[in-house]
């Protein structure tokens, strides 16, 4: 091998080492994202005075997420319910048993689900009807006054 042949590659190789470590951030920046998961922000629901006791009311969130490189836009309903002794409660609308929509049914003082008649007593118990199990509560928070709500359980 010639002088020059060997200064040559050795040149190459010198540029493809510092290429290789410069590079190194940047694929750091790009491939990170991808497998981080955001936990779920504390979402603001509503002042107390807001909500009367033992009288659910339904509150429609919009929230972005950010899951990798894709931030989405969701919108999620949620009951707040006020008990008589002052214990907050933020349960999920939706059906434990195939995922339809209940609603609060003053007259019967109960969770309405139209799909197969299931009903749920005012804390998310299951009252009759197909259900498996209470309806989902979310974790939530009461800071000055204002709730706040965590989605993701
Ligand atoms: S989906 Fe609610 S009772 Fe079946």
């Amino acid at each position: 091998m010639t002088r020059r042949k060997w200064l040559d590659k050795f040149v190459k190789f010198s540029a493809g080492i510092v290429a290789a470590f410069l590079s190194i951030p940047s694929l750091v920046m790009l491939v990170v994202p991808a497998f981080r998961r955001e936990r779920a922000p504390w979402i603001r629901v509503g002042h107390l005075s807001e909500f009367r006791p033992n009288e659910p009311k339904a509150v429609t969130l919009s929230y972005q997420r950010r899951d990798g490189w894709v931030v989405r836009t969701s919108r999620t309903t949620v009951y707040v319910v006020v008990l008589g002794e002052g214990k907050v409660k933020v349960l999920s609308n939706i059906c434990t048993h195939a995922n339809c929509a209940v609603r609060w049914e003053k007259g019967r003082q109960a969770f309405f689900c139209p799909c197969h008649n299931g009903y749920f007593a005012i804390d998310g118990s299951v009252k009759s009807g197909p259900p498996p199990r209470p309806l989902d509560e979310f974790p939530h928070k009461i800071e000055g006054g204002e709730i706040f709500v965590r989605l993701q359980v």
